[in-house]
């Protein structure tokens, strides 16, 4: 059993698709073992996005993760963590399939609906950055 980071921008909440896309992510089948909607503090924005420090896109990137309410997702299940990025579709949505969250709902890359943590080591990582264990179910 897998957890991974899982987190609607904040386009996705605006656009008031919370609903929707926990709806889709529990009738995969997987668990939601902790949930908060927030504004992201942009130290914090700073840390979950220091892979992209050097990148062109960061300063814009952490502008608009920190624009308004996140909805922040710890999801449980088998496989998760590739699972949720199939799910998510390609960081780009033109490229992105339909069906998937991105394909579905995204317009531009800069604002693509939705975060799925890439890796085991990012989940492990970036669960810890937004969630105390006190916050996950057991
Ligand atoms: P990345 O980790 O490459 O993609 P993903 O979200 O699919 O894991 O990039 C993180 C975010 O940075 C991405 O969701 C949108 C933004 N981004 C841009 O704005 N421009 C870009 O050229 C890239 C690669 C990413």
């Amino acid at each position: 059993m897998e957890r991974t980071f899982a987190m609607i921008k904040p386009d996705g909440v605006r656009r008031n698709l919370t609903a929707e896309i926990l709806g889709r992510l529990i009738r995969k089948g997987y668990r939601v073992v902790g949930l908060k909607q927030m504004v992201i503090p942009r130290e914090l924005a700073e840390q979950h996005y220091a892979e992209h420090k050097e990148r062109p896109f960061f300063g814009e990137l952490v502008d608009f993760i920190t624009s308004g309410p996140v909805v922040a997702i710890a999801l449980e299940g088998e496989n998760v963590i590739s699972g949720l990025r199939t799910l998510m579709g390609a960081t780009n949505p033109k490229d992105a399939a339909p069906g998937t969250f991105r394909g579905d709902y995204a317009t531009s890359i800069g604002e693509n609906v939705i975060h799925g943590s890439a890796n085991e080591h990012d989940a492990a990582r970036e669960l810890g950055l937004f969630f105390s264990d006190a916050e996950l179910l057991k």
